[in-house]
């Protein structure tokens, strides 16, 4: 077997626990996800399905909620500490309840999202609303929400000053805003999720001074309360630095705010911290390590400007709930594909593909795939994982070492496809979208239903009207 094949391997989760959910085990010849072997699993709730760890996720949002408190804890003269979870990595009412049970926020940006926050129970002073285009309906909720409102309407133009004051004024409320800053700061890998540089949709400009102009704007208005500044600078960010560099830059702005008499209590550094998606992919730093970082950096600029420490917030998504859940699939046509020089590929077609994680054909995302069902002991050869759709882009797994006889009716799991999988999945082709599956508490519970052909039809109008 080459070094190379060997590379691209699935590791098991002994091999490569920061890959998996933490309940997966590969035991009597086959994986198993919160105790359950996954062909128990597929055979009773079918596939393709999102396995999702119950026990796993809440872990994580533990850790997130407690490493922000204790890191920026006010006993060592900070000003507090939470974690916001980024719900557009995965929204479902039961996820809500985990993470905020868990101690967290969450992070809204659409109506659908903050209703459905809402009514899971998330505490409106812990939501959060985004989003570069807020309709007056999202705004109305979001302003109306609770006693007071949610905590946190992120500005994200200079229009939307007006707007929001207008809404809370109508409401006969006070409207908590921050305001999205666009640092300069540009981290991540692709550019599309690489959201703080200057030639985007998203935020307003430190470097021109928009930024600046609309806090003092905000100022104006009785019906507003101005809470402080949010900075993203992307997705999947391994260099702390770049979080450092992009809180010292905010700091910078919450200084020159302050010197024109405008109190800024409250800084948050959005999402993007690096989780693993394969066996290549270094290991993650720890929230603890990430914390202590911000912290340290946070703490160092507001003693180098005079500023008093305000109170920091994270809105961590996929490393909250991507490596919760493992997308199971079923294998069906295997072709050998010639590459020239006497090599070839091996075409594994699954059940599923770019309608239940649209990320490898989007952003040329890297996952990997174990053979789940059984020990394999055939030769590794060079595969590529590729879905039913009527795309070449259809991949699931671009490069993967499998072993040789893998054949249909096998089954493949990817692991770390709890973020942004089932959030983006689509219909496409007129696939109905998988079920995300909860184990670990109990006995396997639907989280989300898997849609039924029905379902699809039902939206048919023409159809509808023939019936
Ligand atoms: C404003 C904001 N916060 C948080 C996140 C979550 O990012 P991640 O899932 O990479 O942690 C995003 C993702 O796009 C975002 O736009």
């Amino acid at each position: 077997m080459s070094l190379a094949l060997e590379n691209l391997r699935a590791p098991k989760p002994t091999e490569r626990p920061d890959l998996w959910p933490w309940s997966a085990k590969f035991a009597d010849g086959e994986l198993t996800l919160g105790g359950w072997p996954v062909t128990k699993l597929v055979e009773q709730c079918g596939s393709p399905v999102y396995v999702l760890d119950e026990p796993d996720l809440v872990g994580r949002a533990t850790v997130w909620a407690t490493v922000m408190a204790e890191e920026f804890w006010v006993g060592y003269g900070m000003g507090g500490g939470s974690a916001y979870y980024a719900a557009k990595a995965m929204m479902s009412a039961r996820v809500i309840e985990l993470v905020t049970a868990a101690g967290m926020g969450v992070d809204t940006a659409s109506l659908g999202e903050l209703t459905t926050a809402l009514h899971a129970g998330a505490d409106p002073n812990m939501i959060g609303l985004h989003g570069n285009n807020k309709s007056d309906e999202e705004l109305r909720l979001a302003i109306s929400a609770g006693e007071r409102g949610i905590a946190r309407i992120v500005i994200d133009s200079a229009d939307e000053v007006a707007r929001v004051a207008a809404i809370a004024e109508e409401l006969g409320r006070k409207a908590r805003v921050m305001i999205r800053v666009t640092t300069g700061v540009h981290a991540g890998g692709h550019e599309f999720i690489a959201t703080a540089h200057e030639d985007q949709k998203f935020g307003l400009s430190l470097a021109t001074g928009a930024a600046k102009r609309v806090a003092l704007d905000i100022q104006d208005y009785e019906s507003l309360e101005f809470v402080g500044v949010h900075s993203h600078i992307g997705s999947q960010i391994r260099d702390l630095d770049a979080f450092s560099e992009s809180a010292g830059r905010l700091l910078g702005l919450v200084k020159d705010l302050q010197d024109e008499g405008v109190a800024c209590n409250e800084l948050d550094l959005g999402g993007g911290y690096a989780i693993t998606y394969t066996g290549q992919d270094p290991e993650p730093t720890s929230p603890k390590d990430i914390a202590r970082a911000l912290a340290s950096a946070v703490r160092n600029k507001c003693e180098e400007l005079g500023l008093k420490v305000p109170h920091v917030s994270i809105e961590p998504g996929r490393s909250t709930v991507g490596p919760s859940t493992v997308t199971l699939y079923r294998v069906g046509t295997v072709k050998e594909v010639p590459l020239g020089d006497g090599k070839s590929r091996l075409y594994v077609s699954v059940d599923g593909g770019m309608s239940d994680n649209i990320r490898p054909a989007l952003y040329e995302a890297d996952y990997t795939a174990l053979l789940a069902n059984r020990e394999a002991s055939s030769a590794l050869v060079l595969a590529r994982i590729v879905g039913k759709h009527c795309e070449s882009g259809d991949i699931v797994v671009h490069d993967v070492a499998l072993p040789a006889d893998v054949k249909r009716g096998d089954i493949l799991a990817v692991p770390a496809t709890g973020a942004y999988g089932h959030a983006m999945s689509s219909n496409y082709n007129m696939l109905t979208r998988p079920g995300t599956l909860g184990v670990g508490t109990g006995d396997p519970h639907w989280i989300i239903y898997p849609e039924k052909l029905s379902d699809l039809l039902d939206r048919d109008a023409y159809l509808a009207s023939k019936n």
